[in-house]
Parts: structure tokens; C-alpha cells; sequence
């Protein structure tokens, strides 16, 4: 099997930014609460001509750049994510068109926020086996979409944003040295959208409900992730025969920074050496991932031949993780 790793990586951020101050009038919260439990100040949020597949197309075009790759050249384009254009065509379809990846195979990809480390895991075994040279993958999403922004158990978490990475061959025993999935179905009621899909379609009483909109039992996601991002971690350093003191760097999903901390406690990695980027961002879902490693290359915090643990965590339950010699 042939080593695989990340030729290139990018990342789009729309420009309206909503504060915390912001939710002040929308709903009974205030910018303490909102900084003391979750670590987030602010957040992007799309402009109304914007989905996701646009924001997955930014960030795509800039990955392609950064890999010095030609969107002709692409065999596969992944887009996860958990907030799609629509039902129909896939988003990916829709980015590949775009770019111009003529002659690219797409679909998209649903583990919420966990879909960018699945996303690597599956186009990497493409690349693995010989059959595909160079895999795009997104992570994208509009999630103040998918909000109810009367909802301040969930409006105040999340953010929009896209981020990608161009996965190819590498030298052998460098790239991606472990990969570790997981998923816990039981867990499917902690985070969801009810109405929209073939179980509760859409009507005017699911409307009125609110029912197509994320409804969360934080406490539950807080326990699940706070135990399964140390868990995930350990499993992909033991995969790639590493150890926690080989760790040079941890891009943890961005959900909440007490889950982070303690994750990094566990690991016994200091703060210096965990990427953090839901202060500005909030919750980016399946794009929380990429743009914290395309903003960690860009800025020099990721150097040649260094470890990285990647952890992500998300509705399904689901859980990743990878082990990544840069
Ligand atoms: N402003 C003010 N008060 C609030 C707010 C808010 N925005 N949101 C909730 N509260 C209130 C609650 O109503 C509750 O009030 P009550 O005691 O009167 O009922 C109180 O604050 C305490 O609520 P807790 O749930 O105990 O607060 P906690 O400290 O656990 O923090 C939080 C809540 C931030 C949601 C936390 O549980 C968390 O981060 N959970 C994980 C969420 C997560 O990671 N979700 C995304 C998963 S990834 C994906 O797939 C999309």
C-alpha cells in the first residue's frame, strides 16, 4: 500500500461576523455566559446568496493552489458536511463542476463534525490502493442554516466555514500513519434534526414545531466527547506506534474549549501545541478541522516531518482520528 499525505491545504471564511454581544438581543444569553462555558467570542455566518457548496468551492480552489495541483488532475472530490446544499445532487457534484475536476468522481460524506477526519480516512484509501493519484476533500457548512436561533442551548455554538485539503502519494512511512473511526448509533437522539427527511417529513406542523432545526442535549455530547476525544487520540497514536511524548501538534474538533483542555491534559500536550480556533469560529462542524490545520500550515505552527494527532467528534455519535507525519 502506498503512503498517503496532504499535498496542499485552504480554507474560506465568510465575512459577516456575529459576536457574542450579537446574541444579546436574539436570545436570553449574554457574551460571559457564552465565553466562560464554550471558549467561543465570535462566529462567521454566510451571506444569503452563499450554501455550502460555495464556501466549499473556496476553499477548495485555495487547496488546489496551495498543492500546486490543477482541478483537472483531481480523481475524486469528498465533501463532508452536515448541512448540504440540498437532497439532491450531492454538494461534492456541484464543487467538482465548479473547480473545472472534469474527469473527478464526488459524493458527499455525513458524519457531522467528525466528516472531515472520515472524509481523509476514506479518499486515502483510494490513493493507498493505487486507484486514485490526487483526492479533494472539504469539510463545509452553513450550520446557521440549521439553527434555531431561538434556541440558546444550540444557536450560540456554531459558525460557517470550508475547509479543504489535497490528499496524493507520499514518501513512503510519511503522510497519514494511522487512522482511527468510530460510531454509536445509541447515541443518535444527543444530537439531531428531526423533520426534513423520510422519518418526519416536512409540513406545516414540523415548521411550526421547529422541528427541522438541531435540537442537542449538550450534557450528553459534553460526557461522550470529553471521553471518546482521549480515547480516539490514544487509538491513533497506538496505530502509528507512537507515543504521547512524540506528539508535536493536536487539531482537536472545535467545539467547546473545556472538551479540548481536558483532552490535551490527557495527552499531556501543552496548550502551545493544540491548535484553537473557536474563539473566532465557534462550532464549525465537519470544517472546524481543516481550517485549523490550513491556518496552523499558513502560519508556520505545523513544520516538515512533524506528529500531528487530528481528533474530530460529532452527531451519529461518531469519532476519528488520525495520525499525520507532516
Ligand atoms: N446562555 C445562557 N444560558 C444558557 C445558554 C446560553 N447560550 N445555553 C444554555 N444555558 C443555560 C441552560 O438552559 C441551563 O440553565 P438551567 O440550569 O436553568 O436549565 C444552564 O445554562 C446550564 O446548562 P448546562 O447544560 O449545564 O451548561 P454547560 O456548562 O454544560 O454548557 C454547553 C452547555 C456549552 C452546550 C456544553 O454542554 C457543551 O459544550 N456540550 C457539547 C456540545 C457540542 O460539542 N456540540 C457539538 C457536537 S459536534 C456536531 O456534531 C455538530
Amino acid at each position: 500500500m502506498r503512503s498517503v499525505g496532504f499535498w496542499g491545504t485552504g480554507s474560506y471564511l465568510p465575512e459577516k461576523i456575529m459576536t457574542n454581544k450579537d446574541f444579546e438581543s436574539i436570545v436570553d444569553t449574554n457574551d460571559e455566559w457564552i465565553r466562560t462555558r464554550t471558549g467561543i467570542r465570535e462566529r462567521r455566518i454566510a451571506a444569503d446568496h452563499e450554501a455550502t457548496s460555495d464556501l466549499a468551492f473556496h476553499a477548495g480552489q485555495k487547496a488546489l493552489e496551495h498543492a500546486g495541483v490543477a482541478a483537472e488532475e483531481i480523481d475524486l472530490v469528498i465533501v463532508g458536511s452536515c448541512a448540504f446544499d440540498m437532497y439532491l445532487p450531492a454538494s461534492a457534484c456541484l464543487v467538482a463542476e465548479r473547480l473545472g475536476a472534469k474527469k473527478a468522481a464526488a459524493f458527499d460524506l455525513e458524519t457531522a463534525c467528525t466528516s472531515f477526519v472520515y472524509g481523509c480516512a476514506v479518499g486515502a484509501q483510494f490513493i493507498a490502493t493505487g486507484l486514485y493519484e490526487k483526492v479533494l476533500v472539504i469539510g463545509a457548512e452553513v450550520m446557521s442554516r440549521i439553527i434555531d436561533f431561538q434556541d440558546r442551548n444550540t444557536c450560540v455554538l456554531f459558525g460557517d466555514g470550508a475547509g479543504a485539503a489535497v490528499l496524493g502519494p507520499v514518501e513512503t512511512g510519511t503522510g497519514i500513519r494511522s487512522i482511527h473511526l468510530g460510531a454509536d448509533g445509541s447515541g443518535g437522539p444527543s444530537l439531531y434534526v428531526p423533520a426534513g427527511g423520510t422519518r418526519l417529513p416536512f409540513s406545516a406542523s414540523t415548521l411550526e414545531k421547529r422541528e427541522h432545526f438541531v435540537r442537542m442535549n449538550g450534557s450528553e455530547v459534553y460526557k461522550f466527547a470529553v471521553k471518546v476525544m482521549g480515547e480516539a487520540a490514544f487509538q491513533a497514536l497506538d496505530k502509528a506506534g507512537w507515543t504521547q511524548e512524540d506528539i508535536d501538534f493536536f487539531i482537536p474538533h472545535q467545539a467547546n474549549l473545556r472538551i479540548i483542555d481536558s483532552s490535551a491534559k490527557k495527552l499531556k500536550i501543552p496548550m502551545e501545541k493544540v491548535e484553537i480556533n473557536l474563539d473566532r469560529y465557534g462550532n464549525m462542524s465537519a470544517a472546524s478541522i481543516p481550517v485549523a490545520l490550513d491556518e496552523a500550515v499558513r502560519e508556520g505552527r505545523i513544520a516538515e516531518g512533524d506528529r500531528l494527532i487530528l481528533v474530530g467528534f460529532g452527531a451519529g455519535l461518531t469519532w476519528g482520528s488520525l495520525a499525520v507525519h507532516w
